[in-house]
């Protein structure tokens, strides 16, 4: 048997897996003042539901989608990101009633077939919010300065950060900028690589991401959607920086970010990091996406949101040198002094556990002095001694661990005494 996780993926031990819940406790608290709820949707879809919303000619769909046939012979796949999810649930149970709008976030894993390297993992885990039924520009502000303020409180420094901004436009204007770039890299096509020379016909735009210098050399002189984004969407993006500037959050215009899903409309952004992440630098994005219900069958439902990712968001925290705030496995360890008082201290342990106190005991017979050992380093701020001579009258010593403090506590008053000390 292969004792090892398999490649891309990675155990969460303790310190990693409090890290997530820190991050997942964050968000909610920060989301809720946003008005979002959360959403859990099933870690598999419908094979098409991804492949019909993220695009067949991205990179996700055509090669990192883990899709497998069930014992029924149904098409499924692993879901690579949460967005085509939340839409195919909020068009399945009616979320968005025409006129009324949802916000919801969502935090789990995703599954993505990529060359694992810093910051890439085949498995990783992301926190998403989805914004569905609002049309107006002060909403892709409002979700924009979501993240940034998210990201903010988590401590990272703001100049650690570019927030980037682009409009992909809409279905009025961007066929023809789309058609532009073709016929651009056609005409280049002898300085780009094979596969942006494919993405003429599939996928044009994915040309700007190409990481391979000679093709961003041809690609910094490409036409810029910017320069052809009709009135609507001109508009509509103008409003979005002029609201983000309403608030402070600084950014910058990107007219080459074009992100790697389809379904992207009018504002997209993309918050990556300077230090810390190399290649991988980018910690969160999103955008609007008003056409993804419609391509699903449903309503016209304008929708955009962001995701950001847990692995990323964690690098560039330590590189800023931002930890995690570790609360004390114990704040009490209940030590008994020799065996004969071992049920007590079984019993003792659970009345303060009850009492809201988080507490520790030896299992595994240490001595009197390992279990003080065992208190220190599980971070324990109090230690009840319990003793035959105390037990016999009715009391227990309590040590405050800094001060080496003892006192002498009546049993029925241990519950207060240790609330007192502990704060
Ligand atoms: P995305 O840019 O594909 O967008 O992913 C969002 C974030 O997930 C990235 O910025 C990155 O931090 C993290 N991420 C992506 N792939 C990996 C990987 N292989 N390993 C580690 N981290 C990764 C979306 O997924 C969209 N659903 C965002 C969105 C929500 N747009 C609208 N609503």
């Amino acid at each position: 048997m292969n004792a090892r996780a398999p490649k891309g993926t990675a155990d969460m031990l303790p310190a990693t897996a409090r890290a997530w819940e820190y991050l997942t406790r964050t968000a909610q608290d920060l989301f809720a003042r946003y008005g979002y709820e959360p959403i859990y949707t099933p870690l598999f879809e419908h094979t098409d539901v991804f492949a019909r919303g993220i695009g067949e000619a991205t990179d996700i769909v055509s090669k990192e989608m883990y899709t497998f046939l069930d014992r029924a012979d149904r098409s499924l796949t692993l879901r690579p990101e949460g967005t085509a999810s939340v839409v195919r649930a909020a068009l399945e149970h009616t979320l968005v009633p025409q006129g009324s709008v949802a916000k919801v976030y969502y935090a789990g894993p995703m599954f993505r077939y990529e060359r694992p390297q810093k910051g890439r993992m085949r498995q990783f885990w992301q926190i998403g919010v989805e914004c569905l039924g609002a049309d107006g520009p002060s909403a892709d502000a409002e979700v924009i300065a979501l993240l940034w303020r998210y990201y903010e409180g988590l401590g990272i420094p703001a100049e650690n950060m570019r927030m980037l901004v682009n409009s992909m436009g809409d279905e009025a204007c961007r066929p023809a900028y789309r058609a532009h770039v073709a016929e651009y890299i056609r005409s280049r096509g002898a300085e780009l690589c094979e596969e942006c020379n494919r993405r003429a016909d599939t996928n044009p735009l994915r040309a700007f991401d190409c990481k391979k210098p000679a093709c961003a050399e041809v690609m910094a002189t490409a036409p810029l959607l910017r320069d052809e984004l009709c009135d609507e969407c001109s508009a509509h993006y103008a409003t979005v920086r002029e609201h983000l500037d309403l608030l402070g959050i600084s950014y910058v215009e990107e007219p080459r970010l074009v992100r790697g899903l389809d379904y992207y409309t009018r504002t997209v952004f993309e918050v990556q990091v300077e230090v810390g992440l190399g290649s991988q630098n980018a910690i969160g994005g999103g955008g609007r996406y008003d056409r993804l219900m419609e391509e699903y069958g449903g309503p016209a439902t304008p929708g955009l949101g962001f995701a950001l990712g847990f692995e990323r968001t964690l690098l560039a925290m330590e590189a800023a040198g931002v930890e995690v705030p570790a609360p004390p496995v114990a704040e009490v360890y209940v030590a008994r002094v020799d065996d004969s008082v071992a049920a007590e201290v079984f019993a003792l342990a659970s009345t303060l556990r009850d009492g809201g106190v988080a507490t520790e005991m030896d299992h595994q017979g240490r001595s009197l002095k390992a279990q003080f050992k065992q208190a220190g380093r599980l971070g324990a701020r109090a230690v009840v001694v319990v003793g035959p001579d105390e037990m016999a009258a009715g009391e227990v010593t309590l040590r405050h661990m800094e001060t080496k403090e003892e006192t002498r506590v009546g049993m029925s008053e241990l519950l207060g005494a240790v609330h007192t000390l502990i704060g």
